[in-house]
């Protein structure tokens, strides 16, 4: 080798050296700024998570505490609608006292001077609900019924006058066992009982001895001879299933009619609801009906009928109400029922004037001469209990 060649050796490692040198140095420099970076980027990040890792924390905290909260606040709900309704019970419970009170006065003071019947009446039917020797015949007719039945012939009662039946022929439809129409019996009215089933007429006969009980099947026939001065139609049409015949029948044969019955909750005057139901006392071709009652007062008014329906709580009883509004719900639920005093084209002179607004106790909704629809739409409803 060369001087020269040697000292462009030379020349060489010195560059080569100067340029890894160079590079080391820039290398350094490069992962101290990545440190750098990397640590800047880092802190955050931690500091991120930190901080959602406490509010996940309080989170679940909250959440509890919700939870707690809720479970406090029903307590607190349950609680105080429990005061509510023992507050609500005890001052019903002294208003029906009172309004028994009252009522009882009021048949006491001013029908008394008629006949002291009513309240014998009630006295009846009190012995024949507790006389442990003639125990009510089935649930039916047992429970709140004589609280009910009180309340529902004490109206009728108040309707008509104490003085109205003695003399009077009246027709009790689908009497079951005559609870109903025995009470007019013992104002003096004649009365002929009617039901499907044969099975009642001992038990009725037993009642009123001076009735007389012929077997119908409503749906189908209506074998009564002559007129009537009043039709009790009360707890029997929404059992039957042919509902314009039998209405249009009962408006021929009476001058006054109390129609009682369970209802579908809408004004649709076309509408009623087919139900199936079985039963001793119930429909007895297995097919009822809750038509709305709208569709009821229809029927009547096409047959000239004037109608007052009940429209307050007077003959309310457990689940047995009258003083519902209608919701539309076009649906049914046992016990929503409706009661109508009616009077028919054969009252000779009307009973009372219809009035032209509605009173507190009763709606009147009839006006002769009124068509009525006449098609019903036909839906299919459950099997329903009485
Ligand atoms: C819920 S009870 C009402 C009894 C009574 N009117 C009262 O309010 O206490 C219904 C009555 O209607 C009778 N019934 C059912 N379907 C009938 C029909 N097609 N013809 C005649 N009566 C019927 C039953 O036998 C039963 O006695």
């Amino acid at each position: 080798m060369t001087p020269s060649d040697c000292s462009v050796q030379l020349f060489s490692f010195t560059i080569l050296a100067l340029w890894g040198w160079q590079f080391n140095k820039q290398l350094k420099q490069l992962t101290e700024k990545q440190t750098l970076l990397n640590n800047s980027l880092l802190q955050p990040i931690s500091t991120l998570k930190t901080t959602l890792d406490s509010l996940a924390y309080q989170q679940v905290n909250l959440q509890q505490h919700i939870v707690q909260e809720n479970k406090i606040l029903q307590q607190q709900v349950i609680q105080q609608s429990n005061q509510l309704t023992e507050t609500l019970s005890s001052q019903y419970e002294a208003h029906f006292v009172d309004f028994i009170h009252n009522l009882t006065a009021t048949i006491n003071g001013t029908e008394s001077e008629v006949n002291n019947q009513p309240v014998q009446l009630e006295n009846q039917i009190q012995a024949e609900e507790y006389d442990p020797k003639n125990p009510p015949k089935a649930d039916c007719f047992s429970g709140h019924y004589t609280d009910w039945t009180i309340k529902r012939v004490r109206r009728i009662i108040q309707h008509f006058g104490a003085d109205f039946f003695a003399g009077k022929r009246i027709l009790d439809l689908g009497c079951g066992y005559g609870h109903v129409g025995s009470l007019f019996a013992h104002l003096g009215a004649t009365v002929v009982y009617s039901d499907a089933r044969e099975a009642y007429s001992e038990e009725v006969l037993k009642r009123d001895p001076s009735g007389t009980f012929v077997r119908a099947d409503l749906d189908n026939e209506f074998p009564f001879e002559g007129q009537f001065d009043l039709i009790l139609n009360v707890g029997v049409l929404y059992h039957l299933s042919k509902l314009d015949a039998f209405i249009e029948r009962c408006c021929k044969a009476t001058a006054y009619m109390v129609l009682e019955t369970e209802v579908c909750n809408s004004s649709d005057p076309n509408l009623v609801l087919y139900t199936e139901e079985e039963g001793y006392d119930q429909a007895f071709n297995a097919k009822g009906s809750r038509p709305s009652s709208a569709y009821v007062e229809a029927q009547l008014r096409q047959h000239g009928c004037l109608a007052e329906a009940l429209a307050d709580d007077s003959c309310n009883s457990s689940f047995h109400r009258y003083d519902w509004a209608v919701d539309e719900s076009t649906t049914y639920e046992h016990g929503l029922r409706r009661l109508w005093f009616v009077q028919t084209p054969l009252a000779k002179k009307p009973k009372a004037k219809p009035s032209k607004k509605a009173t507190k106790e009763t709606a009147t909704i009839g006006i002769v001469g009124i068509k009525a629809p006449a098609v019903a739409k036909k839906k299919q409803g459950s099997s329903v209990k009485n």
